[in-house]
């Protein structure tokens, strides 16, 4: 109550201000920022902003917000803020608040190759233009070994490529690369790869949001892998599907051509991915990279149960990593050394073959059960007889 000529005094201060055409600015130091606390105020200024510092995981986190702003529209919502050496107060807009594309959003029946030609196939000619694709599986399977392939032939067919790294420094992933034929620092020489890192520690969304879409669009990018996306999940839990929207569309809009690499934590299968991925309209094409265990060895299975306006071909194959990246085996390949020739079975001989999720079992023993029949007595050796 006390504050009230004070009020008034800042009321006439600031109006004879205005009446002599003056731009005024100023400061108010705040416990809380409730929109109560601004009530007076909100009478006597044209625009308010609200600042908030809070440290997350002992990490500052700065953001500012439109409270107010008379006669012209803004963007509602918390955006980030850094305050930069050289540069002063940088803000962030909220990755989420960028237009929708749903209305306008372009198509395109283009098919763009995997880089895989065997690939392409099971995916009824490769991936259409603009298209999102998620590659899952556990550490190790592959993903970043499929995701340089993809780029490098984009690269080879004259497109223009974007490689988001996210789990690996750029250093290792070059070195890696290069180990099964890919020459990534020519590629960046040339102008024709980007490799873009930021360290998922320091991560925050708005900001990596910021500077990929102006990566993408200054250099015209029109391939990009995110590797992987499971980072935005672990950087800010709660946008994480918002951010993941906003980056969809932002790439869609554009007809670009993603893939967004998701770590798994199922060893073999995937029966987990993330609800917002899973379900959502968001992806476009879903790759599974997993591991197959026959008998004592852990064997690399490929499938391919989405691919969205396609007629994909609905069987895991096996797959192998080495020069030039994965490459899918033959389903009638030898095995073993000359003397003694190992006829390669396709998977679906074995009826041992573990289910990839909790509900699904072998097709052997889901067919048996199906039919009150005897399962066979040893589930863990191949028929004799293939048939
Ligand atoms: N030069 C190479 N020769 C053969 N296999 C390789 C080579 N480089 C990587 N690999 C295989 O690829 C795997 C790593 O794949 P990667 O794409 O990094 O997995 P993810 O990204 O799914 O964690 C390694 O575990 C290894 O088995
Ligand atoms: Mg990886």
């Amino acid at each position: 109550a006390n504050d009230k000529p004070f009020r008034e005094d800042v009321h006439l201060l600031v109006e004879g201000l205005t009446r002599l055409g003056v731009t005024t600015l100023v400061t108010a130091e705040r416990g809380d920022t409730k929109l109560e606390a601004h009530a007076h105020e909100r009478f006597v200024f044209d625009t308010i902003f609200s600042l908030t510092r809070t440290e997350v995981r002992r990490r500052v986190h700065r953001t500012l917000s439109v409270v107010k702003s008379r006669g012209q529209d803004f963007i509602s919502g918390s955006h980030s803020m850094r305050i930069e050496a050289g540069a002063g107060i940088l803000v962030y807009r909220r990755a989420q608040s960028r237009p929708k594309v749903d209305e306008d959003q372009p198509t395109s029946s283009e098919r763009v190759s995997v880089g895989c030609a065997a690939l392409d196939l099971i995916m009824d000619g490769g991936l259409y233009e603009g298209s999102i694709t998620m590659v899952t599986g556990i550490s190790g399977t592959g993903k970043t070994v499929l995701g340089v392939q993809f780029l490098t032939s984009a690269v080879l067919a004259g497109r223009r490529a974007l490689l988001v790294t996210l789990d690996e420094h750029p250093r290792q992933l070059i070195r890696n690369a290069a180990s099964l034929g890919f020459d990534l620092e020519a590629m960046v020489r040339q102008g024709s790869l980007f490799i873009h890192y930021e360290s998922p520690l320091e991560l925050e969304v708005d900001v990596h949001f910021d500077r990929v879409t102006k990566l993408v669009e200054q250099k015209g990018i029109d391939c990009v892998v995110f590797d992987s996306v499971a980072v935005y999940e672990m950087a800010s839990p709660e946008q994480a599907s918002d951010f993941l929207y906003a980056l969809a569309n932002f790439v869609k809009g554009r007809l670009a051509t993603a893939f967004f690499n998701y770590e798994s934590p199922e060893l073999l299968g995937v029966s987990q991915i993330s609800e917002e991925l899973k379900g959502s309209h968001l992806v476009d094409n879903i790759i599974l990279l997993s591991y197959v265990e026959i008998s004592t060895r852990l064997r690399r299975a490929i499938a391919v149960p989405k691919v969205r306006g396609s007629k994909n071909i609905q069987t895991t194959r096996e797959y192998v990593i080495g020069a030039g990246g994965i490459s899918l085996l033959d389903e009638s390949v030898v095995e073993g050394d000359e003397a003694t020739p190992v006829p390669q079975l396709p998977f679906s001989s074995y009826y041992g073959l573990l289910a990839r999720s909790p509900s699904r079992k072998s097709p052997v023993i889901e067919d048996a059960v199906a039919h009150g029949k005897a399962l066979p007595d040893s589930p863990e050796l191949p028929p004799e007889t293939a048939s």
